[in-house]
């Protein structure tokens, strides 16, 4: 079973692309939106949230964790894997000792193939406080876009957009407009989606683009594809895709309206609805 998590429903829109490679595995869900944003919160607080849901995850069954959170995986993502992923009692105890240790998959903002792609010289980062401040994104920053500039912004608001299920329409062009006019100012053609929740906006976010520099093509980058793809290599070097039939469990720390709406509607995409 995969297990992925999120502080919210922004880790959707990595299963949809999970979904696409590996349609015939077990998944459980698992949105923390009683503790969301995770934007602004302290490294410790996100550190402790990781484990909990870990934990949680594990004893449901999860062979492998896709923390589908930039915030998340830029605070927690080492900790948490020098805690679960080496031989312990406490992994063994919660998987009944089916595991001898546990791989995390994190996310990383797509900076590498925004600086092969842009034309300008001048890549937009859209993420959360917590992943634009954190060391993480600073090296993967200084490795990959030494010769482009690369400018960034908070999506102020753009979380509680999509929490709300409000991704289209005046008020979330409003909001969208905010951090990225300032991106596209500075000559910005590629944008990358640094938070799991902003590609729900995409819809929005190239509108506004559209709208702001009707001749300057802008191109969007998710990195979800990306990380599903390395997803199932490292499920089949460690050989637990199981093909046991789809089934999506879904859980939510907080109010589980939205995380079903939108989890349908993306099943409904190409999945039978009962799945659920
Ligand atoms: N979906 C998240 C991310 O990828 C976190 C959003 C938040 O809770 O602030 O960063």
């Amino acid at each position: 079973m995969i297990g992925i998590f999120d502080s919210g429903v922004g880790g959707l829109s990595v299963f949809r692309e999970i979904r696409k490679l590996l349609p015939q595995e077990r998944y459980i869900y698992f949105s923390d939106n009683a503790h969301c944003p995770y934007g602004e919160k302290s490294r410790e607080y996100i550190i402790d949230r990781a484990r909990q849901i870990t934990d949680f995850m594990l004893k449901e069954g999860a062979d492998i964790i896709v923390v589908a959170c930039n915030t998340a995986t830029a605070a927690a993502i080492s900790t948490i894997r020098s805690e679960y992923s080496t031989p312990n009692d406490h992994v063994r105890r919660l998987t009944s000792g089916r595991h001898e240790s546990v791989s995390f998959i994190g996310m990383e903002p797509a900076v590498k193939p925004a600086a092969a792609l842009t034309r300008t010289g001048v890549v937009g980062v859209l993420a959360t406080a917590g992943t634009l401040k954190a060391d993480k994104y600073r090296d993967t920053k200084g490795r990959h876009a030494e010769d482009v500039q690369v400018v960034e912004h908070i999506g102020q608001g753009f979380v509680e957009l999509v929490e709300s299920g409000q991704t289209t329409g005046q008020k979330a062009e409003s909001i969208v407009m905010e951090s990225l006019e300032p991106l596209l100012d500075a000559g910005a053609d590629t944008i990358v989606l640094g938070c799991t929740h902003y590609p729900f906006l995409s819809e929005t976010i190239s509108k506004v683009a559209s709208c702001l520099v009707p001749d300057r093509p802008t191109t969007i980058i998710d990195p979800a594809p990306a990380v599903a793809k390395h997803l199932h290599k490292v499920m089949q070097e460690q050989n637990i895709i199981k093909r046991e039939g789809f089934a999506l469990t879904l859980h939510a720390s907080g109010d589980d309206s939205v995380l079903k709406q939108m989890a349908e509607a993306l099943l409904y995409e190409g999945l039978p609805p009962e799945s659920l």
